[in-house]
């Protein structure tokens, strides 16, 4: 029998206290995917163990790096044994990611330098993902790649081919792209150069530079910029110390911005000025939120927010901030439907391509709660009003749900969400910290 998870949150609530949200998803994979292609012993402090971040962890395991997991050294610490660049074994049979696009992506780009075959697969939402983004370019760099109709998943490496280096133009703003090139780009002969539209989370090269690899960095005009590797070099094994993840910490700055008489500090988050779309989008709705402590650690920008409830208003978010909150726009219009007037979002078509397709799977779900939402082909137009109770469906997508169980503090009514086990994809013990924090949730398996 098949079973779901549902999440059950009853209205109203604030939140209060100190928390710490999970690891970095995108620094989390890249720990172990650097750390398996280093030279020596790298250790990890605050890895994610979420679903996505584990399967990336796994697959490396399958391709012969031996790494030491939570289980047995404790909450997040991994302790990896690299391989150094040309150490990867085949895998002796299909590597399985779940539904992590960022597995896929970046990894296309370092089976691309192997001598050996690979097989990737996902599940039914990452089989339906575009993977065109990435093979062209690695294409032209002189991989074979085989993918399914319409460039989608599971996608066959062929190992062998001599790659070189290429000067990438890339049409879409897109972290993943850039990092699935530089990685192949270690193991192509000459300069490997990618140009983005606009600035995207950047640490795969604070990373990779972490790892002692030299990565030239080009800021061009009007946000565009260019950075560039030289293939054959050496990655040495270093210390990584991962934040807690933005995306998660984005479901609490909206709660406690939405939920009358919050006063919440989340610790430790990760400020990376490429992934801070979300604060400043709020600031200009009018919210309420302090950046304390700012420190570096291992080279990436952390601080404690302090988040306290606050009027917000609607505002047309500027598209130059849309790669730098991609991933915090289903929260954001649950932020939008409780802001007095409109709310417009446009330039964010990439949101139709995510673990689902984000712009007709919110709007869906804000209608059957009574939001005046209404879709367009690149964004979404929300006028805030009140907000009733209702279903939702987060079509298999973890931060759909996590944005449901935040909209409740404004519902008049229960919300049941169906299909949260994702959640775990990116947030595992989201429905206790949700708890401790305020919010009137619990989750139930019932049959499906
Ligand atoms: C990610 C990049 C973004 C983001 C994803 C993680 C990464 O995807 O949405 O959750 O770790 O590089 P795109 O590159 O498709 O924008």
């Amino acid at each position: 029998m098949n079973s779901n998870l549902q999440f059950m949150v009853q209205p109203g609530g604030c939140l209060t206290g100190h928390m710490r949200v999970p690891g970095d998803k995108s620094i989390s994979h890249r720990s172990i995917m650097l750390g398996a292609l280093a030279e020596g012993v790298t250790e990890v402090a605050g890895f994610l163990e979420g679903e996505d971040s584990l399967n990336t962890l796994r697959c490396f395991r399958r391709m012969g790096v031996k790494i030491e997991d939570p289980e047995t050294l404790g909450a997040g610490r991994v302790r990896i044994h690299g391989v150094g660049l040309h150490g990867l074994k085949k895998p002796d049979s299909t590597l399985w990611l779940g539904n992590s696009g960022t597995s896929m992506r970046l990894m296309s780009g370092i089976i691309a330098g192997q001598d050996f075959d690979a097989v990737m697969e996902g599940d039914e939402s990452l089989s339906g993902r575009p993977m065109r983004r990435v093979t062209e370019p690695l294409a032209l760099m002189g991989a074979q790649i085989d993918t399914q109709d319409g460039g989608r998943p599971p996608l066959r490496v062929h190992g062998g081919s001599a790659l070189k280096g290429i000067n990438y133009v890339m049409p879409m703003a897109s972290a993943q792209v850039k990092s699935c090139v530089l990685l192949a780009g270690l193991y192509a002969m000459g300069e490997t150069c990618v140009t983005e539209p606009a600035p995207t989370r950047d640490h795969t090269e604070r990373m990779l530079q972490g790892f002692g690899y030299d990565v030239r960095r080009v800021a061009g005009e009007g946000g565009v910029s260019t950075v560039c590797l030289t293939g054959g070099g050496v990655l040495k094994a270093t210390n990584i110390d991962v934040p807690a993840d933005i995306s998660s910490a984005a479901f609490f700055l909206v709660a406690a911005s939405i939920a009358p008489g919050s006063d919440l500090v989340l610790q430790h988050v990760g400020v990376n000025p490429t992934r801070t779309g979300v604060i400043e989008i709020l600031r200009l709705m009018g919210a309420n939120i302090e950046i304390l402590n700012e420190r570096t650690v291992g080279g990436e920008p952390v601080a404690d927010l302090r988040v306290r409830s606050a009027k917000l208003k609607g505002i047309a978010i500027s598209e130059a901030l849309v790669p730098l909150a991609i991933d915090e726009f289903p929260v954001l219009f649950i932020a939008a439907a409780c802001a007095q007037g409109e709310t417009v979002l446009t330039g964010a078509e990439e949101l139709r391509v995510k673990e689902s397709d984000r712009i007709q799977v919110m709007a869906d779900g804000l209608h059957a709660l009574g939001v005046d939402a209404q879709p367009t082909p690149d964004g979404m137009i929300i006028r805030g009003g009140t907000m009733h109770g209702g279903s939702v469906t987060t079509h298999g997508d973890h931060r759909i749900g996590m944005s449901f169980a935040v909209a409740a503090l404004r519902a008049t009514g229960e919300i049941r969400i169906e299909d949260c086990e994702n959640v775990n994809t990116s947030f595992p013990g989201f429905v206790e910290l949700a708890q401790r924090a305020g919010l009137r949730i619990r989750a139930e398996q019932v049959a499906a």
